[in-house]
C-alpha cells in the first residue's frame, strides 16, 4: 500500500467560498471535509452575482473556510501534502482571491501548489464519488456551464458541444423570475411543474435534430416570456394553473433538448469508446428529478451506465478541486508562484470558444 496523499482544496470562482480536505490512497479519493460558504444574501438585490461584491466576500471568507475545513478533518496544514486551488475559469476577482490565498499558504508552509481548472473539477467528480474509470462521457449542466465532454484523463478532455447562449440553469432562473418565482429558479419551477399540463402551450425545442451536440436555451426562454405576455394581455394575469402549465411545458422542453443532445453525444462517445459505456452528470440542474430520470433513461437505452454524484458534490465545492488536484499531483504537476488566475480556460483548446457565457460569466 502506498502513502496517502492529503490535499487542501480551495474554490472561489463564482459565489461560493469553499475549502475541503481530500485524502487519496491507492487510486481512490475520500472527502475528509467540505465547507461551502454561500453568498446568496449579498447579491439578492441585484438579480445576479456582482463580481466585485463576490470577490470581496471571498477575500473575507477564504481563511474562515480553510480553518473550518482543517478543523472538520481533524488535521492541520502540516498534515497536508499540497494545496489545490481553482485558477480559472470564472469571475476573475474571485479566482484571484483563491489563488492569492493558496500562494500565501504555500509560501508560508513550503507546500506544493496545484492550479486546477474549475470545469475539470466538475468533470472529475464522478471519479471522486463513484470511482469510475476513464474514459466516460460527461454532461456539465448548471447555471454557469453546459457542455458535453469526453473525459480521458485529468488533463485530457474533448468537448463534443455546449450551449451557444444561456446555460440551462440560467434559463430556469430567468423563467422563474418572469413567472414571479423565487431564485434560484430551478427548484421552484420543478415544484410548480408537478401539477401542470406540459402539453398546453407549444414551446420550441431549439437546435433539436441538428447534426451536432450544441444546445440553445434563450429562444425557449423568450417563448415563455411571449406566452406569459399573451396571457396577461388577454386575461389580465396568470392563474395558478397557467403558471403550473408554463412551468411543466418549459421543464419538458428542457428535458427534450437535453435528452436529444445526450443521445447524439452518447452515439459519438460510444463510437469511440465502446468498451466504456458510462455517462455522468454534474451541476445544479442535474438535481431536477425529471431531467435526471430522462437522462438516465437515454443512457439505459444506449446500454450505458449513468452516474449522478450527490447534489452537494454536483454543485460548486472545493472537494472536487482537491480531488482533481490530487490526480494532477500524481501526474507530477506542480505550479509555482507564477501561477495565474484565468477568467477563461477551456478544457478542450482544440475547439473554438463557445459563444454562450452563462449567468455567472464566461466559462469556456
Ligand atoms: O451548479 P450550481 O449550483 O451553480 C452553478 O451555476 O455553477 O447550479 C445552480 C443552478 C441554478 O441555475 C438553479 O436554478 C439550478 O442549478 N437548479 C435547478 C434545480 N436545482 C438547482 N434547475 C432545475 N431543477 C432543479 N431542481
Ligand atoms: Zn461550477
Amino acid at each position: 500500500m502506498s502513502d496517502p496523499l492529503i490535499l487542501l482544496g480551495l474554490e472561489s470562482s463564482c459565489d461560493d467560498t469553499a475549502a475541503a480536505v481530500v485524502r487519496r490512497l491507492d487510486g481512490r479519493s475520500e472527502v475528509l471535509s467540505s465547507v461551502v460558504i454561500g453568498q446568496s444574501g449579498l447579491h439578492d438585490a441585484f438579480g445576479g452575482v456582482v463580481p466585485e461584491i463576490a470577490a470581496r466576500a471571498h477575500a473575507e471568507k477564504l481563511d474562515v473556510a480553510v480553518r473550518q475545513a482543517l478543523a472538520e478533518a481533524g488535521l492541520s496544514l502540516s498534515d497536508m501534502d499540497g494545496v489545490a486551488v481553482t485558477a480559472g475559469p470564472g469571475l476573475i476577482g474571485g479566482v484571484l482571491s483563491g489563488v492569492m490565498c493558496a500562494k500565501g499558504i504555500c509560501a508560508a508552509t513550503g507546500l506544493p501548489l496545484i492550479g486546477v481548472n474549475h470545469l475539470a473539477g466538475h468533470a472529475l467528480t464522478p471519479r471522486l464519488t463513484d470511482g469510475i474509470a476513464y474514459s466516460y462521457l460527461m454532461l456539465l449542466v448548471s447555471g454557469g456551464h453546459c457542455q458535453f465532454l469526453i473525459v480521458r484523463g485529468p488533463e485530457d478532455f474533448s468537448r463534443l458541444g455546449g450551449t451557444i447562449d444561456d446555460a440551462p440553469g440560467e434559463a430556469f432562473d430567468k423563467v422563474a423570475r418572469l413567472l414571479g418565482l423565487a431564485q434560484p429558479g430551478g427548484p421552484g419551477i420543478e415544484a410548480e411543474a408537478h401539477g401542470g399540463d406540459a402539453k398546453r402551450f407549444s414551446l420550441p425545442r431549439p437546435l433539436i435534430d441538428r447534426d451536432d451536440c450544441n444546445l440553445s436555451f434563450s429562444g425557449l426562454k423568450t417563448a415563455v416570456l411571449r406566452t406569459r405576455d399573451t396571457l396577461v394581455q388577454e386575461f389580465g394575469g396568470l392563474t395558478r394553473a397557467d403558471r403550473a402549465d408554463l412551468c411543466a411545458g418549459f421543464q419538458q422542453a428542457v428535458c427534450d433538448v437535453l435528452a436529444d443532445r445526450m443521445r447524439r453525444a452518447l452515439r459519438l462517445y460510444l463510437g469511440e469508446n465502446p468498451a466504456q459505456p458510462c455517462v455522468a452528470v454534474a451541476g445544479g440542474v442535474a438535481a431536477n428529478m425529471q431531467i435526471r430520470a430522462r437522462l438516465e433513461q437515454v443512457a439505459g437505452e444506449a446500454g450505458a451506465r449513468f452516474v449522478a454524484p450527490p447534489l452537494k458534490l454536483c454543485t460548486d465545492n472545493a472537494a472536487m478541486i482537491a480531488h482533481a488536484g490530487a490526480e494532477l499531483f500524481e501526474t507530477g504537476l506542480r505550479h509555482d508562484m507564477t501561477l495565474s488566475a484565468r477568467p477563461r480556460w477551456p478544457l478542450d483548446t482544440t475547439q473554438a470558444a463557445l459563444v454562450g457565457g452563462g449567468r455567472k460569466g464566461a466559462k469556456a
